[in-house]
């Protein structure tokens, strides 16, 4: 009898438990859905949704500058989805891509020896995982980044730390996600815990908040402000947008982390960035990679 009823308080925590871990993510999967819902209309054909999304733009441009029909899987490309003339430039680059050098310096970094004896490798056995980042560590009760975690590894080994923003730490992550690419592996975030949930809460939060003298929040340039033109650049949209870090940054004349790209954006906002491995700067990724799950792992990339 006793037994039994053991059971049966089992059955129901462990149902409860389970019902809650693929519920947490309700949310986040409808601002997904809809996020994919209100680029694909928006991008269905630039000049005919003129009225709806581009009032101040030239029509004539809207016509013969924007590519049409576009569907969730163009986005991973960013703006050059739907910028006729930008992706004819990128598709250029690619064919001798700038990148290929960090990348196998990113391969010797893998295995070279820490002076303990073991490496990256020992951290980092699978390097198909780099969809997963980034993710909650139930033991520290932290978010933590792929940056964040190639840190942990090199300080937990008596190594110093990298810089965050490029060479080292640029080149190994450009040869992770190469792995992760060449292994036709997607984003896979998970959110499934009232922590997670929280953290997600958190970084949607800093997204949308309108900051510095101009009032503008990421939302505004890269939500609404997708497909805009600002100065020479056609604003990039948020569904794909960390899919293909590190990049190869033509302006900085070398590869360079997603970290280091934000921190661009949050200064042009004319405001401090969150410190590269704070939980803050983790969240806003969180909420980043979790609006391009289900699009696959593309970095390292070349960009403007
Ligand atoms: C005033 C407009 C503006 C605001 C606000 C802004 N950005 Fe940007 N962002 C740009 C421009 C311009 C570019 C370069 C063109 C592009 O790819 O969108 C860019 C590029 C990016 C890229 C690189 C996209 C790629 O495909 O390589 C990311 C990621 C990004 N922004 C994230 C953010 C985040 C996160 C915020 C808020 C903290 C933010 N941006 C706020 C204007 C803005």
């Amino acid at each position: 009898m006793f037994s039994k009823i053991v059971t049966t308080i089992a059955f129901l925590v462990i149902s409860t438990i389970s019902l809650n871990a693929s519920n947490f993510n309700k949310e986040a999967e409808k601002d997904r859905l809809e996020m994919i819902k209100y680029f694909e209309a928006k991008f269905e054909d630039a000049a005919k949704n003129q009225a709806r999304f581009f009032p101040y733009s030239d029509a004539q441009e809207l016509e013969t500058k924007y590519e049409k029909n576009l569907k969730f899987l163009d986005f991973n490309i960013g703006s050059y989805a739907y910028a006729k003339d930008a992706k004819f430039q990128y598709d250029e680059l690619k064919e001798m891509p700038p990148y290929e050098d960090a990348i196998e310096k990113g391969e010797e970094l893998y295995t070279k020896p820490f002076l303990n004896g073991n490496s990256l490798q020992t951290c980092f056995p699978d390097l198909t995982i780099a969809g997963t980042f980034p993710y909650y560590d139930e033991k520290t009760k932290k978010m933590v980044s792929l940056t964040s975690a190639i840190n942990d590894c090199l300080r937990s080994n008596g190594e110093k730390e990298w810089g965050t923003r490029k060479g080292s730490m640029a080149e190994f992550q450009a040869y992770f996600l190469n792995e992760s690419k060449e292994a036709g592996k997607i984003f896979d975030i998970k959110i499934e815990s009232q922590a997670q949930k929280d953290a997600y809460e958190r970084g949607k939060e800093y997204y949308y908040t309108q900051r510095g003298y101009l009032k503008l929040a990421c939302s505004n340039c890269h939500v609404d402000g997708a497909g805009k033109r600002v100065r020479n650049e056609i604003l990039s949209p948020l569904v794909g947008q960390v899919t293909h870090f590190p990049v190869y940054r033509l302006k900085w004349d070398e590869i360079g982390t997603l970290e280091r790209r934000i921190s661009g954006c949050v200064v042009d906002q004319g405001q401090v960035p969150p410190k590269d491995e704070s939980q803050e700067m983790i969240e806003l990724l969180y909420f980043l990679a979790y609006m391009s799950n289900g699009l696959p792992v593309d970095g390292p990339d070349v960009r403007k």
